[in-house]
């Protein structure tokens, strides 16, 4: 499929034809595909410095302001802001921060980094060792050493029968607990967690998940990572995911909506204690060894101070509290019913339908089936373009600018691909006739 032009919330093939954009490209064109605003930001910043670094002491405007705006905006007090170009490299980037402040305060041996099962954190070496996920690690001798993942929060797929979430939590935790005595808390630095985890299956915590994973990570000196790569700018409803969450992370870690993906640009804040650690070593060593040529470029960092204020003015995070919660009613009750829909799931205006094959017993399909995949295609068919996840999840992740008729146009469409998917399994027997 060649996607040549996009407007609002629609992307155009180049055949001319319509779809609507059900997951924002990759959970990222918050503000959609023609904002003029920051076409023009980017024109503008190009004709006055379309290049400059900020290594040798050097800083320029855009990168100054964007980072007391992202200071200002932080879920919980930060002290400094680093920039890479994707999700991926700055997660790599706090894992080597992560590094680098424990030898500097004297703890050489605290170095594992805990990710989860199902987890997404990005796909170069340290990120994707941070995943959980088994399609980046499979042949690329991933995950490396020192990498270790928990389990997975999913209420729906591993509580015990009878178990409340709250329970479920609270096992969660002590796993967690269980891991990093195993493995021994002198040697276990920091856990990466998205606030809900996105690729891994659109997976929200269960409550009180956070409130005591935290509790856990605390006794052991352990730092928190939120990766808010996809929750950051409004998608849960709050302006981070953290704040939905109760997430206090010690590091955040931003990307894609930040510009709304208009140009590539990702941020690492860390906080007061993190900062002072790597100020000390870098002190000490005589430089802090790390950055990008484009770290904080000039023209992305333009793009993405426009869209920090578009989502300002237009109120975007209030917009997600008043369509976000239309778009959850309206997938539960379009789809929680229907046959083949085992969970429906989300928050704000991010979700996933789960489909089954068995309803009762929570059963998925035989993966070699690809069931997901063959809905992403009639949802194409259909004038959507979908994602396929984990288990046979459906994402919905659009445009933040999306509105309530939007909404309403893009479930019929994707309610009709299914309707034709169940068709067509009741006639190879593999969905029960209702
Ligand atoms: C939570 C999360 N972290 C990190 C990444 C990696 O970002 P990138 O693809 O920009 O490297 C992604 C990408 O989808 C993501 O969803």
């Amino acid at each position: 499929m060649i996607i040549s032009r996009g407007e609002g919330v629609r992307v155009w093939d180049d055949n001319g034809r319509d779809y609507i954009e059900s997951v924002a490209g990759l959970w990222c064109a918050s503000l959609g595909f023609s904002n003029e605003r920051l076409a023009k930001a980017a024109y503008t910043q190009m004709q006055k410095l379309p290049f400059y670094h900020s290594f040798t002491a050097k800083s320029h405007e855009p990168l100054i302001d964007l980072s007391e705006m992202l200071i200002a905006r932080a879920p919980v007090p930060m002290s400094k802001v680093f920039f890479a170009n994707s999700g991926s490299e700055a997660n790599d980037s706090a894992v080597k921060m992560i590094w680098y402040f424990n030898n500097a305060i004297g703890r050489p041996l605290k170095k594992k980094i805990i990710g989860r099962i199902k987890g997404y954190h990005g796909v170069t070496i340290a990120s994707a060792s941070l995943t959980g996920l088994p399609n980046n690690h499979r042949s690329f001798d991933l995950p490396l050493p020192g990498f270790i993942h928990t389990m997975t929060p999913h209420y729906y797929h591993g509580a015990e029968p009878g178990e409340s979430e709250e329970a479920f939590a609270t096992r969660c935790a002590q796993v967690l607990d269980d891991l990093i005595i195993a493995e021994g808390p002198d040697t276990v630095a920091a856990m990466f967690a998205e606030p809900a985890m996105g690729a891994g299956g659109v997976i929200l915590p269960p409550r009180t998940y956070f409130e005591k994973i935290q509790a856990v990570l605390q006794k052991h000196d352990v730092l928190l990572v939120a990766d808010e790569v996809i929750c950051g700018f409004g998608r849960t409803g709050n302006y981070w995911g953290s704040q939905t969450f109760g997430v206090q992370p010690d590091i955040l870690v931003c990307a894609k909506a930040l510009s709304s993906a208009y140009l590539p640009i990702s941020a690492v804040m860390v906080n007061d204690r993190v900062f002072e650690g790597l100020a000390n070593e870098s002190h000490e060593i005589g430089t802090f060894g790390h950055g990008y040529t484009y770290s904080g470029h000039p023209v992305p960092a333009a793009v993405a101070i426009e869209t920090l204020k578009i989502y300002d003015e237009i109120g975007l995070v209030d917009h997600v509290r008043t369509v976000g919660p239309f778009l959850q009613s309206e997938l539960r009750r379009r789809f929680e019913g229907h046959e083949l829909v085992g969970e429906v799931r989300g928050i704000g205006m991010i979700a996933a339908v789960e489909l089954v094959a068995d309803k009762a017993a929570r059963r998925n399909f035989d993966p070699k089936q690809k069931i997901v995949a063959r809905l992403v295609k009639l949802c194409e068919k259909h004038g959507v373009i979908a994602r396929g996840l984990p288990n046979d999840s459906l994402a919905f992740s659009p445009p933040l600018i999306m509105t309530a008729a939007e909404v309403t146009e893009m479930l019929d469409r994707v309610g009709t691909a299914l309707d034709e998917l169940t068709v067509q399994l009741r006639r190879e027997h593999l969905a029960v006739v209702a």
